[in-house]
């Protein structure tokens, strides 16, 4: 009886990879597909429906993503009637070529086709679907995504770059820059707030290049922190071309407006900065850091670093280390340069070789641990805002939260804490990836 229920239910099972903004398009798939008749099913194992919305930022993601396939067509192999599906950046980036490469794939779909999926699904054919046509409107405005509980809730406001740094391949698989109206935004972090969401975390490739309108982000910040409700407002990633005035004034008059930002960077030295098109120089960014600091004390700052790009020599790189100790950033992702097909740069070539560039990304990963500590430590005898968000990991009775910086925090529970408070936590000790501490009431 059970299984004649299933039936009638299709099930789909989805994974996912790579940035903040595939996880939340992985919300708003599962909005999509719930509310066609799908229901998510835990396993692959379980599922009528398999899908793998991807990455393709750098080569490895795109390598993890083929092998996974890999395993999951050995399940259609035993099964055929499952249905498999890549979806994503990889999907647009790759597009009829997986089908070759991957001919057990039923449908590949890029980022601008979420809302065609119940229709592709649907239909029951023998060939392939591909569908990779980017849309310059699409939005999902008002689409409503699942949100995957806690008190934490990613909110895409923007979608698309229209920026074409030279080593990078999201305005080709994401298309061109366009935001969701402000009224559809705020009804989002509304219904968010009635759910029991306390923080929202703002989303876009560019997330500050937002306009709609007359609304700037800056305008965006203090529509959204006058909802009652939301606590906490962050936003990733911004591009430090478009830290305006009216944004930093926004996150200085804005208490909800947490004193943390992730200024992705890339590179310490003029050369490459130049060389990867981003638009500003080492001390324009610099410069920016002061204003940010000056307008929002106590700020901390994470970034972005690529090691090894074409034509990066030692002393480039010696470049990229010294601004990393100018700023003391919290902490920074650090990358190998992974030349990708179609970027700009992709013609330039790969100068850097392999065993070099993991020397280099040792040495930022190494120098950045020293920094992160030191930022950390600093916060030893101060009493912090935790946002709780529930047990932690090395469990005995210890709750695990984020502080304004962002940082993980944790602390002994008492049964009266629970997930979403906001509890004063005096920190006792910290390492290089969190703090610890005893709450202060
Ligand atoms: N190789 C390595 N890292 C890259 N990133 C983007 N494109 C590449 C690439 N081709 C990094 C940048 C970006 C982050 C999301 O990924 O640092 O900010
Ligand atoms: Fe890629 Fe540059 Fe756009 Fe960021 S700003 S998504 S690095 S092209």
């Amino acid at each position: 009886m059970e299984h004649a229920e299933l039936k009638t239910q299709p099930t789909v099972y989805l994974e996912t990879y790579g940035c903040q903004m595939n996880i939340a398009d992985s919300e708003l798939i599962t909005g999509i597909l719930r509310r066609a008749g799908y229901i998510s099913a835990a396993r692959p194992e379980d599922a009528d429906v398999i899908l793998l919305n991807t990455c393709a930022i750098r080569e490895h993601a795109e390598e993890r993503a083929l092998g996974r396939l890999a395993d999951l067509a050995r399940l259609k192999h035993r099964r055929p009637a499952i249905r498999l599906g890549l979806l994503g950046c990889m999907a647009q980036h790759n597009r009829a070529r997986l089908v070759e490469k991957a001919p057990y794939l039923d449908l590949v779909a890029g980022p601008d086709s979420y809302r065609r999926l119940p229709e592709f699904l649907g239909q029951a054919g023998f060939d392939p679907i591909v569908d990779v046509r980017l849309d310059r409107g699409e939005t999902y405005a008002g689409l409503g995504a699942d949100h995957a509980g806690g008190p934490r809730a990613y909110v895409t406001v923007m979608r698309g770059c229209d920026r074409f740094c030279a080593f990078c391949v999201v305005p080709y698989v994401r298309g061109r820059e366009r935001s969701v109206p402000p009224e559809a935004v705020i009804e989002e972090c509304r219904a968010l707030a009635a759910g029991g969401v306390r923080e929202v975390v703002l989303l876009g490739q560019t997330v500050n290049a937002y306009r709609h309108g007359a609304v700037d982000f800056g305008r965006l910040l203090t529509m959204v922190a006058a909802i009652d409700g939301i606590g906490r407002i962050r936003f990733t990633s911004p591009h430090p071309c478009d830290m305006t005035p009216s944004v930093i004034a926004a996150m200085a008059a804005e208490s909800k407006v947490q004193p943390y930002l992730h200024l992705p960077v890339q590179s310490g030295s003029d050369r490459m900065l130049a060389a990867m098109e981003r638009g500003y120089s080492v001390g324009q960014y610099l410069e920016l850091v002061e204003r940010l600091r000056r307008a929002i004390p106590g700020l901390a700052l994470s970034t972005d670093i690529i090691v090894g790009f074409h034509g990066e020599e030692e002393n480039d790189f010696e470049a990229t280390m010294a601004l990393m100790r100018e700023v003391g950033f919290d902490s920074a992702f650090t990358f190998k340069y992974s030349v990708r097909e179609n970027t700009r740069a992709y013609r330039l070539g790969d100068s850097v070789s392999e065993p070099e560039k993991a020397r280099r990304l040792s040495a930022v990963i190494e120098l950045q641990e020293s920094l992160s500590m030191a930022r950390n430590q600093a916060q030893v005898g101060k009493v912090l805002d935790v946002l709780v968000e529930g047990p932690a990991r090395r469990g005995a009775g210890m709750l695990s939260g984020k502080s304004p910086h962002f940082k993980t925090a944790v602390f002994p529970g008492t049964p009266n804490i629970i997930a979403g408070d906001t509890v004063p936590v005096r920190i006792v000790s910290a390492s290089s990836h969190s703090l610890v501490g005893v709450p202060a009431i």
